[in-house]
C-alpha cells in the first residue's frame, strides 16, 4: 500500500483553457523524500493542493492509504493526516515561538500544558534553542522562520509533509539546513515528504525526483 497515490489526476480550473494537470500519476511512500521540480506555472502548486485535500480532482483520484480522498473528511484528513509547509512560512505574527507550535497541538485537542511539553523538544530538533521559545517569528531569520514552521509541522504526529517551495525565501546555507531536516525526517523517521521546487540544490537532495511541464508529470528519476 502507498502512502499517497496520484491515479491518473486531472485539474482544470473554471474558464481555464486547458488542465493545470493532465493525467498524472505516482505513487509517495513513507521514507522517502521527493522533490517535484518544473518552472513557474506548471502545475505543481496544483498537484500538491490536490494532495493535501484543497482540491477534489476533476478527474482521476488520489488516494491516501487505500482510500480515495473524495471519501474522506477533507477537515480532517488536513487536520490529522498531512501537515504543509510554505514559502512564506504562514506563522502566526502574533504569537510566539512556541505558541505557534503548540496552537496545532491544542486544536486536536492536546492540553496546553502537554503540548508545551511536546513542543519544546520539536524546536530543539530543529535547531531553535530554548531563548529564542519566546520571541515572535519577526525576530527571527528567514531560516528560523522556516524551522519553527517545520516544528508546527511535526507537532501533530502527520507523517506525510506537503512542502511548497519551503526553501524559496531561503539563502544557499539555510536551504541546505532545511532540506536535511526534511530528508532526515523522512530516512530517520519514516515521513513521506514532497517538497515542490523550482531549486536544482533541492532536487539534488532527493531520493526521487518528478518533473512538471506544462501539466504533465514524468519521472526524472
Ligand atoms: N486559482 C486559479 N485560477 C485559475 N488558474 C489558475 C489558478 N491557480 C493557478 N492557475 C493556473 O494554473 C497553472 C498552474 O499553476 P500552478 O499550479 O500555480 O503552477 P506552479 O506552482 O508550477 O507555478 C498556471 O497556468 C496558473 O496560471
Ligand atoms: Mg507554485
Amino acid at each position: 500500500m502507498s502512502n499517497l497515490v496520484l491515479d491518473n489526476v486531472s485539474y482544470k480550473y473554471r474558464n481555464a483553457e486547458s488542465a493545470a494537470v493532465k493525467t498524472a500519476s505516482c505513487e509517495f511512500e513513507e521514507g522517502q523524500f521527493y522533490a517535484i521540480i518544473g518552472p513557474s506555472g506548471s502545475g505543481k502548486s496544483t498537484m500538491l493542493s490536490m494532495l493535501a485535500g484543497l482540491d477534489l480532482p476533476t478527474s482521476g483520484e488520489v488516494r491516501f492509504k487505500d482510500e480515495s480522498l473524495s471519501g474522506l473528511d477533507l477537515d480532517r484528513y488536513r487536520r490529522e493526516s498531512i501537515t504543509m509547509i510554505f514559502q512564506a512560512f504562514h506563522l502566526f505574527p502574533l504569537m510566539t515561538v512556541l505558541e505557534n507550535v503548540c496552537y496545532p497541538m491544542e486544536l486536536c485537542g492536546v492540553h496546553p500544558k502537554k503540548a508545551k511539553e511536546r513542543a519544546k523538544p520539536l524546536l530543539e530538533s530543529v535547531g531553535i534553542g530554548e531563548e529564542k521559545h519566546n520571541r515572535f517569528p519577526a525576530n527571527l531569520s528567514g531560516g528560523e522562520q522556516q524551522r519553527v514552521a517545520i516544528a508546527r509541522a511535526l507537532a501533530t504526529g502527520a507523517k506525510t509533509v506537503l512542502a511548497d517551495e519551503p526553501t524559496g525565501n531561503l539563502d544557499a546555507a539555510n536551504t541546505v539546513n532545511v532540506i536535511e531536516i526534511l530528508r532526515a525526517l523522512a530516512h530517520e523517521k519514516g515521513y513521506c515528504v514532497v517538497v515542490v521546487t523550482h531549486d536544482p540544490e533541492v532536487s539534488d537532495m532527493a531520493d526521487i525526483v518528478y518533473r512538471m511541464k506544462d501539466g504533465v508529470l514524468t519521472r526524472e528519476r
